[in-house]
């Protein structure tokens, strides 16, 4: 059972202890589990108009008091802003974290890690990721002397062979990792990172608060894409990152937010607060719908492989039945027997699931990976990449019937 604790808006951004009277919420119940917490976003209520629903507050200045000093907390927005303060304490609540920050994008949280390491450090990343940050990591990342290798991080000796003791200053893992859905033991890689003297840090975007909580498994920061499930309407790009604990990288990543402004915007703030009180409810939706979907697929004779960490098949299923609970997310790809044309064809045919990228929306998407992460890609060219929305789970499987159909 775990308690709503009002003081949990102290812990925004910029490190500020005081809170001011309208952004407190009133308790209103005890105890709660994460889904209450996250539909009532942590029981808040506007104290001088009674509002269920907190305001947008675009006010970039705010004004300070006689005596020189900012009681309510709040200087200039870049640095905080009592907007992206409520998703902030809400996040750091279902992640069970000490802090929390909100950014721009997934990118702008993700990199604010990396950009708080120093030259020369060495880094640990696995091959199978997101592919933009593989990117950045392989381009900006190297120039600035951060040292990286990728390894394949769902293989635990693998992690433990590239760690270099006293020299690894961070561990990043994705667990799911797209395209492929591979799972990393999250536990195991923050034993193997500590051991090193280095930190562990989770894109936990695809399985989101509601199936893992790496911090509960040993993970010194969370980041997610926010743009996708915690949203989760397609329509709010945003990043967060949760701390374990305040300490000094946490306190250069605060500095690294505030100095680059990379900060989210005050509506796009309020609109992820909103998509986040569905979390759970369209989690739920989404896993039980794409374990229905790739169970029927599995067998399908133009199918090679169907990817989820559902199915007892996948490489990653014994770990990930281990470190989710209630069920394994959302996304999963097939790779198409007849290779990559028969790949594009296919994708071309469907008229339920929207072809597009992205990930974690009502929606259900479909994409041919290789095409959107263009040369040099990774992932295998015959790959469509599935994330499943919270339709009825029937019109999807009927949609992709039919698609697969049309090219036998
Ligand atoms: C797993 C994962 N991490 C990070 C990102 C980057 O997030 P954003 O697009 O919000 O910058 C994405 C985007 O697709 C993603 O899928």
């Amino acid at each position: 059972m775990q308690t709503c604790n009002p003081g949990d808006l102290a812990n925004r951004g910029h490190g500020s202890e005081m809170m001011a009277e309208s952004e407190k919420p009133e308790q209103t119940t005890e105890s709660c589990r994460p889904a209450t917490m996250a539909a009532q976003a942590l029981g808040w209520i506007d104290q001088s108009t009674r509002a269920l629903i907190p305001p947008v507050h675009p006010a970039t200045t705010f004004v300070r008091d006689p005596d020189n000093q900012y009681r309510a907390g709040y200087s200039y927005a870049r640095p905080t802003n009592p907007t992206f303060v409520q998703p902030e304490a809400l996040l750091n609540r279902l992640e069970g974290g000490a802090a929390c920050l909100t950014f721009a994008s997934g990118m702008a949280a993700a990199t604010a890690v990396f950009l708080a390491l120093r030259p020369g450090d060495h880094v640990v990343a696995p091959q199978v990721m997101y592919w933009g940050l593989r990117n950045w990591l392989k381009s900006y990342a190297a120039e600035r002397g951060l040292v990286v290798d990728f390894v394949d991080a769902s293989a635990t000796d693998a992690l433990a062979a590239a760690v270099q003791p006293g020299r690894t200053k961070l561990v990043w893992i994705e667990s799911p990792a797209n395209p492929t859905w591979a799972i990393t033991d999250i536990a195991g890689a923050a034993e193997i990172a500590h051991a090193a003297g280095a930190r562990l840090a989770v894109d936990s975007t695809v399985a989101t608060p509601v199936l893992t909580r790496p911090i509960e498994l040993g993970a010194d920061i969370v980041m997610h894409s926010a743009t996708k499930y915690l949203n989760g309407h397609s329509d709010v790009v945003a990043g967060a990152l949760i701390a374990a604990r305040h300490d000094e990288l946490w306190e250069r990543i605060v500095a690294i937010r505030a100095g680059n402004g990379a900060i989210l915007g005050s509506f796009e703030a309020w609109l992820l607060l909103r998509g986040m009180r569905t979390l759970h409810l369209r989690v739920e939706r989404c896993c039980r719908t794409a374990q229905a979907v790739a169970e029927h697929l599995v067998s399908h004779p133009l199918i090679i492989a169907s990817l989820y960490p559902g199915l007892p098949s996948h490489p990653g299923h014994a770990v990930a039945a281990r470190q989710m609970s209630g069920g394994f997310g959302g996304m999963l790809s097939i790779r198409i027997a007849s290779g990559e044309s028969a790949a594009i064809a296919t994708a071309a045919r469907v008229k339920v699931w929207k072809r597009a990228t992205s990930l974690g929306g009502v929606e259900s998407l479909i994409e041919h990976r290789a095409s959107i992460e263009g040369p040099g890609s990774p992932a295998p060219p015959d790959l469509l990449r599935l994330s499943v929305g919270i339709e009825d789970a029937a019109d999807l499987i009927g949609d992709l019937q039919q698609a697969l159909a049309g090219g036998a």
